[in-house]
């Protein structure tokens, strides 16, 4: 069953690989409370 507190952030995600792969940016920082998901975002 879909957990309707999660969902795919596909737009976060393009502008984050997008910005890194024409060299706009070449690092950026996850800043949040811990258990916030920032480590299954990188993964997934
Ligand atoms: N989008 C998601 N969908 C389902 N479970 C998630 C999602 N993001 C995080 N989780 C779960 O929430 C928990 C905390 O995520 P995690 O990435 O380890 O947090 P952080 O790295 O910010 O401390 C983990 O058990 C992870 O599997
Ligand atoms: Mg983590």
């Amino acid at each position: 069953m879909q957990d309707i507190w999660h969902f795919p952030r596909k737009e976060l995600t393009g502008k984050l690989t997008n910005a890194i792969r024409y060299n706009i940016i070449h690092s950026f920082t996850l800043f949040a409370p811990r258990r916030i998901g920032k480590t299954y975002f990188l993964n997934y």
